[in-house]
This record gives C-alpha cells, structure tokens and sequence, in this order.
C-alpha cells in the first residue's frame, strides 16, 4: 500500500504530529508513502518528497509542516482535477491522508465522490469544523492568545487605557470565546454576535470601571465580529486567498478607534495574526494530533474512506467528510453566556 500524505489551508501548530503519527504507525502496517508539497498544489503539479520513518524523527514540536502548505484549491481551476486523478495513477498512490480544515477538506470529500480513497484529519486554529468536538491547533492558539492577554493587562492597568486585541477567527469566535475567559477580557466579541457600539462602550466607559474597580479594559474581537447592521466584514483591501476568501483584517483598529471616541478613554489595538498560528504546538495539541495521526492511517488500513478522524466526548472516532465540511461550527452559546459575566 502506498501513501499519499498533503497538509493545506492555513499552517497550524501540530501538522508535524499528524504526520509523524501517521507515517510512524503506517510503517509499522508495512506502508510506503509519499510526501506531497504544498497541499493540492503538490498533486496539480506532481511535486513531492521522500516521507519515511526517517523524515518524521524528532518532528512532534516543531511548528509549520514540513510537506509545506498552500490555499490551491483544484476544483476552481479548470483541468486540475483531471491532473490530481492522473498524477495520482502516475505515482501509484493507492490512498490519501488529507490534513486540513474545511476548504481542505471539502476538496477530499469531492474526490472521495470521484473514486478517490481519501481520508481527513481535522486542522485549524479556528476549531470551526463540523463533526470534532476540537480540532488540533487550537487549544495551541488560545494558549498564545491568553498570555498576550496577561501581558496587555498589565500594560492597559499602568497607563489606564483600553487595549483592543483582534485575534483570528474567520467565521467562528472560538479563538476569542476561549482566548478572551482565560485571559479575562472585559468585553469579548465573535461573528455569530454582531455587537452594539454603544454596548461595547458601556462596559468599558469611566462608570463601568468605577463600578468594578477597574482602571483599565480589554476588548477581544475576533477578525470576522461585525458591528450590528454593518455591510458585511472588516478586510484589508488586498484581494482574496486561492480559497476565494478575502483577506479579513482591521476590526480591532475600527473598535478601539470607537472606544476612543465615544468613551474618552486612551485606546490602543495590538493584531496578534499569525502568531497564533507559528510555533510549537502545546503538550494537548501534541497528544491530539497524535491520536489523529494514527486514527488516520488505521482508516486507511480499514477502508474508511471518505471518512474524517474525529474527537467526540474524549473518543477518536469517523465522521463523514460531507458532515465535517457541510457548515462551520459555530460557538457554544452558552459558553458565551459564561463569558458575558465577566463582561463589564
Ligand atoms: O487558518 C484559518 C485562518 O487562521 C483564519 O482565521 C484567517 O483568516 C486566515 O487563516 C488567515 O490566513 P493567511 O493570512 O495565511 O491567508
């Protein structure tokens, strides 16, 4: 048996450990594999490398992916998935490991639909995806998120300010729902929620502080949050990505420049980005992606395909592709009841 292993989308800690877990048991199946570049890219253009036991040693903490990654998706240029079908016969693939989220993904379960044997590993710091109770990078991303939050505190406490932080987070506020109660934000807001200026305000304004004993705030806004009523969301003005999604971007700046306005209040916005995403996965996410690694390859050994690895209630098990990528995961409301205690 021969297999192909591609990791896509957005990089995220804890791609390494998947592909460790995978080849590692995979080997012990007595499997070859081959590592494909660069996502679907790899396969439109037949670009690979070398992946045995020997390319996976000493690779669980490290950070990024070592097949590399890229937004290419097949389905949107006329004639690529006609390449992916052929160059697969021609490097005697015989089935795909895919890693990544729902644009990712979505191309795998299409392939499946083709008669290609792929199965999926649930990837992004998003944890938007259907059918997984968590997908692996995320807890690594609300771990970066709440010691910058530590960090911004103590700042936003000496100069009396209000610190907006803009975290990621395209469709989904997991990353600033989590982020935001372990790192104590005083007002957090998501895409499911679209926010009140004046509302924001009030939790944040000289009243409210001296309510609570405050002299400082924290506003957590995930890039994709909207304020209500407003014409679609924040984006940079610099196109769209290979997936078609345009590049989000500037909602912290339009908040804190509000707070400033309306409450007086010396605001200032800090963009934490892609480095939520860059760097060593946590000990949880190393575990996770593991666990997904070997879940992965022993569906390929069982002819799960078409089939994603998943963790529901503490257990690995198998969701359809067409079930994990049909909608985003959308936050638990009432862990957003949660943090709205702490809001003010
Ligand atoms: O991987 C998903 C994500 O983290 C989104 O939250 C974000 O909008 C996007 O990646 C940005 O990625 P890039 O700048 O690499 O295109």
């Amino acid at each position: 048996m021969k297999v192909g292993i591609l990791t896509g989308g957005g990089d995220c800690p804890g791609l390494n450990a998947v592909i460790r877990g995978v080849v590692t048991q995979g080997a012990q199946f007595g499997y070859e594999f081959v590592g494909i570049r660069d996502g679907w890219k790899g396969l439109v253009e037949s670009i690979t490398m070398e992946l045995t036991t020997k390319e996976v040693s000493g690779i669980l903490p490290l950070g990024g992916t070592i097949l590399g990654t890229s937004r290419t998706n097949p389905f949107k240029h006329e004639g690529d998935v006609e390449k992916v079908i052929s160059n697969l016969k021609a490097l005697s693939i015989d089935a795909l490991v895919c890693i990544g989220g729902d644009d990712t993904l979505g191309v795998a379960s299409k392939l499946f639909d083709r008669g290609i044997k792929t199965v999926g590993v649930p990837k992004t710091i998003d944890n938007d995806l259907s059918g997984t109770d968590t997908t692996f990078g995320f807890d690594t991303a609300v771990s970066i998120v709440s010691e910058a939050l530590d960090r911004l505190h103590t700042t936003a406490e000496s100069h009396h300010r209000a610190m907006v932080v803009e975290v990621m987070g395209r469709n989904a506020g997991w990353i600033a729902l989590h982020g935001g109660l372990a790192g104590s934000a005083d007002v957090i807001l998501i895409p499911e929620v679209p926010f009140d200026m004046d509302e924001v305000c009030a939790h944040v304004n000289k009243e409210s502080r001296e309510k609570a004993g405050k002299t400082s705030s924290l506003i957590v806004v995930a890039e994709g949050a909207t304020p209500r009523g407003a014409d679609g969301v924040v984006t940079q003005q610099k196109g769209v990505d290979a997936f078609g999604h345009v590049r989000l971007g500037g909602i912290g700046e339009y908040v804190a420049g509000q707070v400033e306005e309306k409450t007086g209040i010396e605001t200032r916005s800090v963009v934490l980005g892609h480095l939520q995403r860059g760097g060593t996965p946590t000990a949880y996410d190393r575990v996770l992606a593991t666990r997904y690694g070997v879940k992965a390859i022993e569906m390929v050994k069982d002819g799960s395909f078409g089939n994603m690895a998943a963790l529901q209630g503490g257990e690995i098990v198998e969701v359809s592709l067409h079930v994990a990528t049909g909608t985003n995961k959308t936050v638990d409301m009432e862990l957003f009841k949660v943090a709205e205690v702490f809001f003010g």
